[in-house]
């Protein structure tokens, strides 16, 4: 596949938006997200037997990922993947000036298009598949961006900061897909623990504030050395696995989650410089807690490591 020129205009103007839950009882996903993660509603869209979808955001004042929450009743592709996965995530979403031109894009370069530009909710959007198999969006507002409420500080359970930071897919094999998200995207990868360990990939266009970077796409493969993610791949294939947020302090906000009663589906661990429990969401989602983690401190473990 020819490598897309980092220059391009096209290119500078994606980033990623959001990353997106199917849920049978939207009000619930909602008021969980809010109480336990502290984030926020932005955006509803609502009509009795049409559609019922919310958006939410972290304690990020821009440019942070947002969380879409999609009930029922589902139409079409989503209809069909909420048949076979039940509640589960579902795709994620980059947003860009001009969706008919990244069409073109990807006709040229026969690009799985799983559905043209079409409207939808005062938004342009076009739905293909990455090389993992995953439903990828490619979005643009035909209105001004309904989700603009400016969060300053939401201030989630026990008093802490949430900020979501990334979502993970796992793949047969992460060359290819890297090779996708660079060419096609002009995505970087800025952590990379091959053999064996993760990738994070980042817009390079987003501003990295130096102590939080994100948003990023965590890109694991079969080959990993973790269990979990290996036995994920085995009994599920390539999906997307878990959303990520970061904490300052993981096991003050691993008891405070637990005092109401969350069950987690780990117990905080370190990997490296990094801490790190998962628990679930009410429609079985998985969620990662973690440290802030700065490419530069995993670069010298690595280094260390060798
Ligand atoms: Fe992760």
């Amino acid at each position: 596949m020819p490598v897309i020129n980092r220059e391009s205009e096209i290119i500078h103007k994606l980033y990623l938006h959001h990353v997106s839950i199917f849920t049978p009882d939207v009000e619930d996903s909602i008021a969980f997200y809010q109480k336990v993660l502290g984030m926020q509603l932005t955006t509803r869209f609502y009509q009795r037997s049409v559609f019922d979808i919310a958006f939410l955001r972290d304690g990020r004042s821009s440019n942070g990922l947002s969380l879409e929450l999609i009930g029922l009743p589902l139409s079409g592709w989503r209809e069909k993947f909420f048949r076979q996965h039940r509640p589960s995530l579902s795709h994620f979403s980059f947003v860009v000036d001009d969706v008919d031109a990244w069409y073109e894009r990807f006709q040229a370069q026969e690009v799985e298009i799983l559905i043209p530009p079409n409207d939808f909710l005062g938004i342009r959007e076009m739905i293909f598949r990455d090389p993992a198999g995953l439903i990828v969006r490619i979005m643009a507002f035909l209105q001004p961006e309904a989700t603009s409420l400016r969060v300053q500080d939401i201030i989630g359970s026990g008093g802490v900061t949430y900020y979501l930071h990334h979502l993970s897919i796992t793949c047969e094999d992460i060359n290819t897909v890297e090779q996708f998200y660079r060419g096609q995207l002009g995505l970087k990868t800025v952590i990379d623990r091959r053999p064996g360990g993760n990738i994070f990939m980042v817009d390079p266009a987003v501003a990295v504030d130096g102590s939080r970077c994100g948003p990023m796409i965590e890109v694991i493969d079969q080959t990993c050395w973790w269990d979990r993610e290996a036995a994920l791949f085995k009994n599920i294939g390539p999906c997307i696995d878990h959303i990520s947020f970061l904490v300052d302090d993981v096991d003050t906000v691993y008891n405070e989650l637990m005092s109401q009663g969350i069950e987690s589906t780990t117990e905080p661990v370190d990997y490296g410089p990094n801490r790190i429990f998962f628990f679930r969401d009410p429609n079985g989602v998985e969620i990662e807690i973690q440290r802030p983690i700065l490419p530069q401190l995993l670069t010298e473990w690595r280094q260390n490591e060798r």
